[in-house]
């Protein structure tokens, strides 16, 4: 990396900011998923080791630029609690009188949550007044929220004008991998995608054609492709300009495509619904493809299994609803069998292979949706350029 890592820099007795992604699924007020969490502990522990004054921020969810009690970071402030086993204190808001006093009063080896960065107007819009509230009292500031490090914002970019920055452990090891699959990865390469809409990803497909030897696609953006090869599909999700863009693709990728030859439909999506598995050709009026078959899962692990590098990004089916979890859940499993490396992106692709207890079997299993995405395809990440070279 040549950008300077925490380590690159004197933390003693310093007061330091650290922009973390805590952006983590809440269930009944608790975190349901810390994956996010764990991941920047490396980074917090060896500041506390290290005698700095941590004090953390964040945001969490789309608030709509002002306080609401449903997206408080409160539930992170708690866990972080427990996995750090030291008090987290956790301030009402991340700028003003109480947060100034409350650093001033930090000491060497203390760590303090800040409330969500996009309570406030400035966040999103990276105010540099706001920028600047947010860096006062503080001497450093540390970056190791991947997952937002495409997000031009205050927390995230503008207070590394108003201090040193340097990255993460987190950040560091996220920059490193995805610049060795980004830049020379062991080949034949393929890339496999899921997820809902085809333009979110469309930078990254169209970066991976011309990497790959193989494009597997499947999950709900397989339904435009399969709508535009004629196929019927129900009343499947269709994401309108999605149809122009897969023909687009298929256009480009021609041989290198692979897609789905058996799906799970249902008449409805809901936990538990009636459902059944047919050939692509055989989807019923009405019905709704849900997930991708075993024949697909086969296809799809047998064809990876040639490759030495695979790439995954989004969900094969309704993942968040069981039992349309299975498909992806099968991939999951079938990657951490693969003599190849593996990297994994997103959301509901990362849940899955924790959840298939395959993660450790990876080669690199990213926090980051968007930034993962926007690396890959090539952006520079606003987040990073602006930290301190080495
Ligand atoms: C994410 O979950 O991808 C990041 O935390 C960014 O969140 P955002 O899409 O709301 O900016």
């Amino acid at each position: 990396m040549t950008k300077k890592t925490v380590k690159d820099v004197n933390v003693k007795e310093k007061k330091v900011l650290v922009r973390c992604d805590f952006n983590v699924p809440l269930k009944e007020g608790a975190v349901a998923d810390d994956t996010r969490i764990r991941a920047t502990l490396p980074t917090i522990e060896y500041l506390m080791k290290h005698r700095a004054g941590v004090v953390l921020c964040s945001h969490l969810g789309r608030p709509k630029a002002k306080p609401d009690a449903k997206l408080s970071l409160r539930p992170v402030a708690k866990r972080l609690t427990e996995l750090l086993k030291v008090g987290v204190g956790m301030l009402d808001d991340c700028i003003g009188d109480e947060v100034e006093s409350a650093v001033t009063a930090l000491k060497p080896g203390e760590v303090l949550l800040l409330e969500n960065t996009r309570f406030h107007e400035g966040e999103k819009s990276n105010d540099p007044d706001f920028a600047a509230k947010l860096a006062k009292g503080f001497d450093l500031f540390v970056n190791d929220a991947f997952g937002t490090a495409h997000r031009a914002h205050a927390s995230t970019e503008g207070v590394a004008h108003h201090l040193p920055g340097s990255a993460g452990f987190l950040m560091a090891r996220e920059v490193e991998a995805l610049t060795h699959l980004r830049d020379n990865p062991a080949k034949p390469v393929a890339a496999l995608f899921g997820g809902v809409k085809i333009s979110d990803k469309i930078g990254t497909i169209e970066a991976f054609i011309n990497k790959s030897e193989v494009l597997l696609v499947g999950g709900g953006m397989a339904n435009m492709f399969l709508k535009v090869k004629g196929l019927e599909i129900g009343s499947s999700f269709i994401e309108k300009e999605g149809l122009d863009t897969a023909e687009k693709i298929m256009k480009k990728a021609e041989d290198k495509l692979i897609l789905p030859e058996d799906v799970v439909i249902a008449p409805q999506i809901r936990e538990n619904a009636e459902h059944k598995t047919v050939p692509v050709n055989e989807i019923s009026s009405g019905w709704k493809i849900v997930d991708i078959g075993p024949v697909s899962v086969d296809l799809f692990i047998n064809t990876l299994g040639k490759m030495k590098t695979v790439i995954w990004n989004g969900p094969l089916g309704v993942f968040e609803t069981v039992p349309f979890d299975r498909g992806t859940k099968a991939i999951a499993r079938g990657l951490a069998g693969l003599d190849a490396e593996v990297y994994i992106g997103g959301g509901d692709s990362g849940a899955a292979v924790h959840q298939a207890e395959v993660a450790h079997k990876m080669t690199h299993v990213s926090t980051g949706g968007g930034a993962f995405l926007e690396f890959l395809e090539g952006k520079p990440l606003p987040c990073l350029t602006v930290l301190q070279d080495k």
